[in-house]
């Protein structure tokens, strides 16, 4: 089959590596991809939200079959897209997306179908939202509505915090449009942690829990990145949270996408923190999380080809997924300045000595002068796997050591910040 993947991190580099192991797989392709991805994929130079231009450059090129890994062509409709042109296409419609693209729509979801998530109410005037917040108190959540790269929530530890958050988003438009209505909710306390599933509309099948850290800076400080480091599993998601999980969140999610005409058939992140009086919704995400793509993705000893196939054709409950025994750790490591301002095109040395006791995945890099540069916040993704995650983290920071650019920046904590 002739394979086109969308995007251009380190999560579609996870996807690429893991795709090109499928005896299935006679051609990949990427677009945009980056300079890591080049060694597994022929790399197309379409911007990833770019739709019509994706769709025809897939028509011309007769793919088989797409696979779209970030949330913006999701949220525009590029599997709609690809599917009208007749080209079979991995992740959810844009029906289906919504629940990442808007929190709103997600929360109501939530609270129709009694999936356990945080008390909120959803506002669309700037003075109701004040006067909510002055009434609940804090600490209190406030949240832009639509995508807003991650940054658009606020964990406000006192009343006068939260209202400046409200204003920021309803007032100055610091998000645009994805601030005009905002979701304020109940602080919840406990760790957090992702489950990535496999879904085809009426099955899912979660995938090893994983967990990120979101944090620019070790002791979980600073502030909030796409995520410097992930591990799988993390021990405190017990067999007695997964069932619990599965019963309470996975399945009624699942069910109720289905029942409100929107099935979900694609990956779905659930976000997730496991609070004193049970497991509670965070936030839903359409797709794979990055990096814990990475981390889970090193376990799969099964075919992903056909499992996206399983998932798009409703045929998930005949697929076999096994999963390697092992544990996995993947390490960001950033550039300096990250996630605010940062230089890009610095040399980058040592990658083949890592990538002896390692995979290490590209997140944002370049091929320049037959070299590999850094051209992005998060760079390199090292990702080890080991007979117990102490090992597993041992394994990724040991092989990342010969690894070096200017100004690089990587958390020390991984796995042992909480
Ligand atoms: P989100 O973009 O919804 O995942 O939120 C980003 C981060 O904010 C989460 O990973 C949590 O750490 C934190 N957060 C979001 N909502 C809440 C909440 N209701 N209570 C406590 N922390 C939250
Ligand atoms: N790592 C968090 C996310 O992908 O949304």
């Amino acid at each position: 089959m002739r394979v086109l993947v969308v995007g251009s991190g380190g999560r579609e580099h996870a996807i690429c590596w893991k795709l090109a192991q499928s005896p299935r797989v006679d051609q990949l392709y990427c677009a945009p991809g980056n300079g890591g991805i080049a060694q597994v994929a022929d790399c197309v130079d379409i911007k990833a939200t770019d739709v019509n231009g994706m769709v025809a450059w897939a028509k011309d090129n007769a793919m088989d079959f797409v696979v779209v890994a970030p949330d913006d062509p999701l949220a525009l409709g590029m599997v709609d897209a690809l599917e009208a042109a007749g080209i079979p296409a991995f992740g959810p419609r844009k029906n289906a997306a919504i629940i990442e693209a808007s929190k709103a729509f997600s929360k109501e979801l939530m609270q129709k179908y009694h999936i356990p998530t945080a008390r909120y109410q959803t506002f669309t005037d700037l003075d109701a939202a004040l006067a909510y917040i002055e009434a609940q108190g804090a600490p209190i959540v406030v949240k832009a509505d639509g995508l807003a790269l991650g940054k658009g929530v606020v964990v406000a530890a006192t009343v006068d915090e939260a209202k400046t958050a409200a204003r920021e988003m309803m007032a100055d438009k610091k998000f645009g449009e994805s601030g005009s209505t905002v979701v304020i909710e109940e602080c919840m306390t406990g760790p957090e942690v992702t489950v990535l599933a496999f879904a085809d509309g009426e099955r899912v099948r979660p995938m090893p829990a994983s967990q990120d850290h979101k944090r620019a800076f070790d002791g979980n400080r600073g502030p909030n990145t796409g995520g410097m480091g992930a591990i799988s599993p993390p021990p405190q998601y017990t067999p007695d949270v997964a069932r619990r999980c599965m019963d309470e969140i996975f399945l009624p999610t699942i069910q109720a996408l289905k029942a409100e005409g929107r099935p979900f058939q694609g990956v779905i992140y659930f976000g997730l923190m496991l609070t004193p009086q049970g497991p509670r919704v965070v936030e839903y995400n359409a797709r794979f999380g990055d990096p814990e793509c990475q981390a889970v993705l090193s376990l799969l000893d099964s075919d992903l080809l056909d499992i996206f196939l399983a998932c798009r054709e409703g045929a998930l409950g005949q697929t076999e997924i096994r999963w390697k025994e092992s544990a996995a750790c993947c390490l960001v490591l950033a550039s300096g300045g990250y996630p605010l301002e940062y230089k890009k095109g610095y040399p980058i040395a040592g990658l083949d000595e890592a990538g002896r006791s390692a995979v290490v995945f590209h997140a944002g890099t370049a091929q320049k002068d037959g070299q590999t540069v850094t051209n992005g916040g998060r760079v390199l993704g090292v990702t080890a796997l080991g007979n117990t995650l102490e090992q597993a983290i041992e394994n990724a920071y040991a092989a990342a050591k010969p690894i070096s650019f200017q100004d690089m920046h990587f958390r020390t904590d991984i796995g042992r910040a909480f």
